[in-house]
Order: structure tokens, then C-alpha cells, then sequence
């Protein structure tokens, strides 16, 4: 089967080598997944570096997130051959493979109506997005939701799952073109950041109040402006520092306006809490199924296209998510 592979640490066009790589066998409790589509992550330019958190042995196989159908299982596996799946292959032999093993607890059915791109292209970001909106900050039906950077892997997911529990959404992004596509997944009220001060914005678009719930991919700059226009008891969510700087939340602020700052790291909970995760997905599943959510696609490659595709990631032109289809 095919595979990209990291021999040497470097950018992802230096970094990535198209190899045939032996077919992989399940364990117990493990299944291999025939890979339909997998979704491109920025932490996939990250590990290509070895600028990652995880810092696998080379060669490794880059990739979290796939869909694709069972070919295998191993014992004391219930799924069956043929299911359709979303799976997480955990390193050093991620998901940019024609094939994958991974561990049952990695694995998540999806319905038949949805094409694999839509389901690797979700995993991860809707996954963040319902945590850190439903879990992190409670929100509850009616209130406002502040959604930056709501082009993004992470803001996309977040603006149409805040619409789906009944909230009013601001979003802000960079440029007229992510602005609009902010608008085409549901937002009431949409900011250039480049152009408009999102603080008054909010502030005008709340009657003075600001937003009860802040969902912040970005940091820096934009978590200081999001503490100015915070309701009284409002949730600021940390959820990435995709602008470079990691601000600070002072105390006495806090206190002076009683708002909260809670911080979300998604993987933790497979670690911690690992039965949330696919009591989420079933009802990332329902909405789905409802027509409430629908992951946005910038563009699916071919798997030569890979290593670029990986690049134009990393250049902040592209909205949503990108996926590859190893087969072809
Ligand atoms: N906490 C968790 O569990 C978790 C889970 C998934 C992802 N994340 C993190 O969330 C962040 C966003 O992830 P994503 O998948 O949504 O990424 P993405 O699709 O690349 O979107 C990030 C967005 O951030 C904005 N941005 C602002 N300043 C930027 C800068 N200096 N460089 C690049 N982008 C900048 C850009 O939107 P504009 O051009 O509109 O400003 C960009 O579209 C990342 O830091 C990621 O690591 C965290």
C-alpha cells in the first residue's frame, strides 16, 4: 500500500516521501480501516517539523483523522468488515495510508449518508468545537457566541454548532471572502478583523452586554480585545494560539467583571474521560443527520498532492478543512 513517510525532519515537501509500506494486521481490540479519506491537520506540518508535542521515531507516518471501511478485525473486536468508520490512527503510523490499524476506542461508525470526505473532515474540529461550546462554557439556548477566526478547521464547526443549540453568533475573520463564507454557515453578524474593531461590534450587537460565550482559536491580540467585550458571566474559551502569542488573563480583571477564561484541550479527554467522546460523536452524528451541521471542504487533493496541499495549509489562504483521498 501507499503511505507518506517522515525519514528526516523538515518542511513537509522536504520532509514527506511517497513509499510502499507492508500491508498493516490488526492486534486484539484493533481493526484495520481501507482508507477512503483522511483530513489534513496543522499539527501534520508541526510533526513534519518536530516542532510537536508528540515527537514520534522516524520513519513516521503523519495523519489523525480518516474514514474509510473495515477490512479486518481483531479478537474481541464487535464491529464487522464492511462497517464505515471514522478512525484515529494513533503514531507512528498515522492516517496518510491507503491503510490503517487502529484501536477500537478510535473508532466511530458513520451513516451511510455521509460521503467520507464530509466524515474526516469533522472528527477533530466538531468534536473541539461541541466540547469547548457544550462541556467548557455550558451554553445555553438564546445566549451570544463570539466565534474568531470562523473560517477555520475549529470556527467553522463552531459557528454551526453554536446555531444549532439556539444561539445568536458573531463572527470574526480575516479578509472579505472568510467573512462571507462566516455568513454562508449561519452567522447573524459577521466582522472583518482586518477592517472593523470586533469589540465594538459586539458591543453594539449586544446592546452593551458582549457575548456571553468566547470561542478563541487565535490568542494574543484577539484574547485581549475578547476580555473588553465579555457579558457579565460570560465563558471565554481557550481553545489555540493560531496567531503566535499566548496571552495572559489577569485576576482582578476576572473578578472586577465576573467572567470565566476555561481552557480546552480535546485529546486529554480520550485519556481522562474517554466515554465522552463517542457519546459526542453520536450526537455530532444526529445533527448531521438533521441537516443542523455540515463540515466545509476547502478542497479535496490527490495523495501526490499531499506535501503542498500541507503548505497552502499552513499560508492562512484556505477556509474549513482539506482532505486527500489515498485511493485515488
Ligand atoms: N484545544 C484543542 O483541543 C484544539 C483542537 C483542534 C485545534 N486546536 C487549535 O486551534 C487552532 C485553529 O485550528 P484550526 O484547525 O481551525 O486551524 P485553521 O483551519 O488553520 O484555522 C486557523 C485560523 O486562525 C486564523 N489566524 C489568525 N492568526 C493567524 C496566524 N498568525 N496564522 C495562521 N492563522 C491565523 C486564520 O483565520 P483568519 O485568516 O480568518 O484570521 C486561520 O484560518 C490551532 O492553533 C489548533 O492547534 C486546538
Amino acid at each position: 500500500m501507499r503511505a507518506w513517510q517522515v525519514h528526516e525532519l523538515g518542511d513537509p515537501k522536504s520532509a514527506l516521501n511517497l513509499v510502499e509500506a507492508p500491508e498493516p494486521h490488526p492486534g486484539p481490540d484493533e481493526v484495520v480501516v481501507e482508507v477512503e479519506a483522511a483530513a489534513l491537520n496543522f499539527f501534520d506540518i508541526l510533526l513534519c517539523k518536530g516542532e510537536y508535542q508528540e515527537k514520534p521515531d522516524l520513519p513516521f507516518t503523519p495523519g489523525a483523522e480518516v474514514s474509510g471501511t473495515i477490512t479486518q478485525a481483531g479478537e474481541g473486536v464487535d464491529l464487522q468488515p464492511g462497517q464505515r468508520v471514522i478512525a484515529t490512527p494513533p503514531l507512528p503510523n498515522g492516517g496518510l495510508a491507503g491503510k490503517v490499524v487502529a484501536p477500537t476506542s478510535g473508532v466511530f461508525p458513520i451513516p451511510d449518508s455521509m460521503p467520507f470526505e464530509k466524515a474526516a473532515a469533522m472528527h477533530i474540529v466538531y468534536q473541539t468545537a461541541h466540547f469547548a461550546l457544550h462541556r467548557r462554557a455550558a451554553l445555553r439556548e438564546g445566549e451570544t457566541v463570539l466565534v474568531h477566526a470562523g473560517a477555520g478547521g475549529v470556527g467553522s464547526a463552531a459557528i454551526q454548532l453554536a446555531k444549532a443549540a439556539g444561539a445568536t453568533v458573531i463572527a470574526t475573520a480575516g479578509g472579505p471572502d472568510k467573512v462571507g463564507i462566516c455568513r454562508d454557515l449561519g452567522a447573524d453578524v459577521t466582522v472583518d478583523y482586518r477592517e472593523d474593531n470586533f469589540i465594538e461590534v459586539v458591543k453594539e450587537a449586544t446592546e452593551g452586554r458582549g457575548a456571553d460565550v468566547i470561542f478563541d482559536p487565535v490568542g494574543g491580540d484577539v484574547f485581549d480585545g475578547s476580555r473588553r467585550c465579555v457579558a457579565f458571566e460570560g465563558r471565554i474559551v481557550v481553545i489555540g494560539f493560531a496567531g503566535g502569542r499566548i496571552a495572559e488573563a489577569p485576576t482582578n480583571h476576572l473578578l472586577v467583571k465576573n467572567y470565566s477564561v476555561v481552557g480546552l484541550h480535546w485529546g486529554l479527554y480520550a485519556k481522562v474521560m474517554p466515554h465522552l467522546i463517542p457519546e459526542t460523536h453520536q450526537e455530532l452524528m444526529r445533527l448531521y443527520e438533521a441537516g443542523q451541521i455540515d463540515p466545509l471542504i476547502y478542497e479535496t487533493v490527490s495523495f501526490e498532492e499531499v506535501p503542498e496541499a500541507l503548505e497552502l495549509l499552513g499560508s492562512r489562504k484556505t477556509y474549513g478543512k482539506l482532505v486527500t483521498r489515498p485511493g485515488g
